[in-house]
């Protein structure tokens, strides 16, 4: 009894003198700081309320008062995390970063042969920038290619000073008799170095020969340059087949030759054939030769509808081909009845 007395006597020792009500410490939201704390606030005292460092106030108002009923007036201030802008993209390089507000890391790397110059990660500071610029992606530089001695370059880009920018491509082309051997291109390395750049190497190809039935523009028998050339050409009603021109090739050969293909002879005693357009009994057709790759028809009988057609033949290297439905006509016919061969009567 005379301890719960004594406890009473405690408790009613701390509340303030009478009825007088006091404020206690506010129950504020998250990082909300407050100016001026104390355990008990007297009616009529003022708070001043702020952010935390890197935090943005939002609502208000900034300051409350303690009421004389023992509550502190009402506020709906949030306070709000702060955040750097976002930051544009970095040329020729990566940002990586999971966010933008205060105390957020930005890494900033470059891709491949370009370097880092600046800082290569920022924090987002406490009043919304970053602690540092963005940083650039210079691309790494290979001095000038080497131009070889029998040859020249030529970049893909334009190229100033004494420096080549990491991707540059030079082609390399050598001057005939010289042919290059290696990669005709080289780049500029993400080290600062060429790739291996080719030679120039004379070639000679031996002299040409001839071909059958055929000529040649120049009969020198010599050895030729790298890329030197010499025509060819038939003789007679021989027909050329292939390039008319042959070079001498980086390996030393020399180019597809062209073939001299034969002209061929229409093998019929009798009937007619349609030739360029022209219907021809066959003994008038002087002389009786149709050159490689020309076409020549002769006719066939449709026994059924009793018509005639024409059907043509290609003429392939001295060979011409008669349709299986020719039949050549007897001699009579021919001679006494010519009227009723196929390229006579009613064609099909
Ligand atoms: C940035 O780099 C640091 C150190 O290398 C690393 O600990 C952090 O995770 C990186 N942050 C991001 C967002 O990649
Ligand atoms: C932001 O804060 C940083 C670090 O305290 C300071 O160096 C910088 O000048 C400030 N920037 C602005 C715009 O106030
Ligand atoms: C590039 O040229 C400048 C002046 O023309 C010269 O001083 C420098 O040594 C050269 N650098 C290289 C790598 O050749």
């Amino acid at each position: 009894m005379e301890l719960l007395l004594f406890l009473l006597c405690l408790f009613l020792s701390f509340t303030p003198a009478e009825n007088e009500a006091v404020c206690s410490r506010p129950q504020l939201g998250a990082n909300v700081e407050i100016h001026g704390l104390q355990r008990i606030y007297s009616p009529g005292a003022e708070l001043r309320l702020s952010c935390e460092e890197g935090y943005t106030p939002v609502f208000g108002p900034h300051t409350i008062v303690c009421g004389a009923s023992g509550a502190w007036t009402a506020t709906k201030l949030i306070c709000t995390l702060k955040r750097c802008p976002y930051p544009n993209q970095l040329l020729n390089g990566e940002m990586l970063y999971d966010d933008t507000t205060y105390r957020s890391v930005i890494n900033y790397t470059c891709h491949e042969g370009y370097i880092l110059t600046g800082s290569s990660s920022a924090v987002c500071q406490a009043n919304a920038t970053w602690s540092s610029d963005k940083p650039e992606c210079r691309p790494v530089t290979c001095g000038l290619a080497p131009i070889p001695e029998f040859g020249g370059i030529i970049y893909d880009r334009i190229v100033r000073g004494n420096t080549t920018e990491y991707g540059t491509t030079v082609t390399y082309k050598c001057l005939p008799p010289y042919a290059s051997f290696g990669n005709a291109e080289a780049k500029c390395t993400a080290s600062g170095t060429w790739t291996k750049t080719p030679t120039c190497q004379v070639v000679t190809c031996p002299p040409p020969k001839n071909i059958e039935r055929g000529y040649m523009s120049n009969n020198d028998q010599r050895n030729y340059d790298y890329m030197e050339t010499i025509k060819y050409g038939c003789t007679g009603d021989y027909e050329l087949e292939g390039s008319q021109e042959v070079f001498c090739q980086k390996d030393g050969t020399w180019s597809a030759r062209p073939s001299c293909m034969a002209p061929c002879r229409v093998d019929i005693q009798r009937g007619r054939i349609l030739y360029k357009g022209e219907k021809i009994w066959i003994k008038n057709f002087e002389p009786n030769k149709v050159l490689h790759k020309e076409i020549v028809s002769v006719y066939c009988m449709n026994e059924d509808r009793n018509c005639g057609y024409a059907i043509p033949t290609q003429c392939i290297d001295g060979r011409l081909q008669l349709p299986e439905c020719f039949k050549e006509p007897s001699d009579i016919a021919y001679k006494f009845n010519s009227g009723s061969l196929p390229s006579e009567i009613e064609q099909c």
